[in-house]
């Protein structure tokens, strides 16, 4: 069957809102933003591709992080400004703790539909359609608010734009600057473990940045010191935005989903016959797939012979999301078959979503043991079966929130309720990102 970027329409789609009340108004939206600019440029998508590639031959590794869901009520340049610094944060910390290159691709600049358990929500007796991210509808509990509303997709695509830009300024502007390691640290992590264990390895890069120095090395005019390589991701779920975005580039007349660098299948939207596969198929950009309890070793094999025919390095990234009670049992069938087959993957691990619990309090949380669990449990697994354990995948924010238990905050129970600020999944804060980080450089590097 010949690929377009509207072929996934002749599929069964899961989790796209069908209830537009009007669909002439979401067709008029999507044309108009198919003459939008596009957001990132397909030779920087090709950057990415030979970087993943590398790290699916065990030269590298990827740190992919951010958001749930980006929401407009948390759009701040301050927000933007500390989910970027605390991922470089956790970059230094993994590049230097274990000495590989980290690939550093964000949870951002348009990571804003969310596949939702149930379609519909009930709260003292009324029942609303479920909040399934901003750029559908509203989260406050209201009937004209969850009410899917086109126009929230121009808003997404001027908050990603906007996102994306000053992330470009951080990244090129000078912020990244490594000689700057000292100025990323966060105010409130101050006077915790990890500041402390923070500031003895910027000390460390300071060192070796002036020693450079006294050698003649002008870090100015080192890119590799000066700026900093950055994506953008998000989960491609609703796929009349991702085709709005689709753009032929003119240099190798390939499709490219201009949206984001990177995109990936939701565990819920992977199947074989569905609209998801059908529209990742035919873009060039590298795809993640979520790999969870319900997917068959054959099936994988399936999928990643559709999305990936010729079978190249950097194209698939297998984001494994098991539990940490389920991950040593489901996961190494998965594993030794592409490892049997041949296949050039990336093997990353989510140590979020399969391990998602509801306290007594009502409250959506993860703890971070089972988080540290499930990562223990991958670098095991891909070992034992001689994979390379190649990346992690997680729902972060550089804010001071308390959603998940435990770290070295020993977040509990009760505090859960002062700073739940997410919109939709339980994020990991500043201060347990980073702590994740060092404890994931220190087992890399057992690993190697
Ligand atoms: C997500 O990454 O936000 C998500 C919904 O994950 P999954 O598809 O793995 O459940
Ligand atoms: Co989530």
């Amino acid at each position: 069957m010949a690929w377009t970027p509207e072929s996934w329409r002749d599929k069964p789609a899961k989790h796209i809102p069908a209830d537009y009340p009007d669909p002439a108004a979401v067709k008029s939206v999507e044309s108009e933003l198919a003459g939008y600019p596009p957001l990132v440029f397909a030779g920087e998508v090709r950057t990415l591709r030979g970087s993943l590639a590398e790290v699916a031959r065990g030269n590298a590794f990827l740190l992919q992080g951010g958001d749930c869901a980006e929401s407009f009520k948390e759009f701040h340049p301050n927000n933007i400004r500390d989910t970027f610094r605390v991922l470089l944060q956790m970059a230094v910390a993994l590049t230097f703790g274990a000495a590989t290159p980290v690939i550093k691709v964000g949870r951002i600049a348009g990571q804003f539909a969310k596949p939702r358990s149930a379609p519909i929500e009930t709260k003292d007796g009324i029942t609303l359609p479920s909040y399934r991210g901003d750029n559908i509808n509203g989260m406050e509990f209201e009937k004209g608010v969850r009410i899917p509303d086109p126009q929230r997709l121009l808003k997404a695509y001027g908050q990603a734009a906007a996102t994306l830009n000053l992330i470009r300024a951080f990244a090129n502007g000078g912020y990244a600057d490594l000689r700057n390691v000292h100025r990323w640290n966060l105010e409130f992590v101050q006077g915790n473990k990890q500041e402390d264990r923070y500031r003895a390895l910027a000390d460390r890069i300071s060192e070796a940045m002036s020693f450079m120095e006294a050698c003649g090395v002008d870090g100015s005019e080192v890119r590799a010191v000066r700026e900093v390589d950055f994506y953008t991701s998000h989960e491609a779920l609703l796929l009349g935005y991702e085709e709005a975005m689709t753009r032929v580039d003119s240099t190798t007349g390939a499709w490219y989903d201009t949206s984001a660098h990177m995109v990936w299948i939701g565990d819920r939207t992977r199947q074989l016959d569905g609209a998801h596969v059908e529209f990742c198929r035919g873009i060039e950009n590298p795809i993640g797939m979520k790999c969870g309890p319900s997917l068959d070793a054959d099936e994988l094999l399936r999928l990643i012979d559709t999305i990936d025919p010729k079978n190249e390095a950097g194209r698939i990234v297998l984001i494994a999301r098991f539990g940490a009670e389920n991950a040593a049992k489901g996961l190494p069938p998965l594993v030794r078959r592409i490892q049997a087959e041949g296949r050039n993957v990336v093997w990353s691990c989510d140590p979020m979503h399969g391990n998602t619990i509801k306290t007594d309090g009502g409250f959506k949380t993860r703890r971070f043991d089972a988080v540290l669990a499930e990562v223990g449990t991958f670098f095991d697994v891909c070992r034992a079966e001689g994979a390379y354990p190649g990346g992690v995948h997680f729902e972060m924010t550089g804010q001071n929130v308390t959603e998940c238990l435990g770290g070295s905050q020993e977040i509990s129970e009760a505090d859960l309720s002062s700073r739940y600020h997410t919109h939709c999944d339980p994020r990991l804060n500043a201060s347990q990102a980073l702590e994740l980080a060092f404890i994931l450089a220190d087992r890399f590097k057992e690993t190697r």
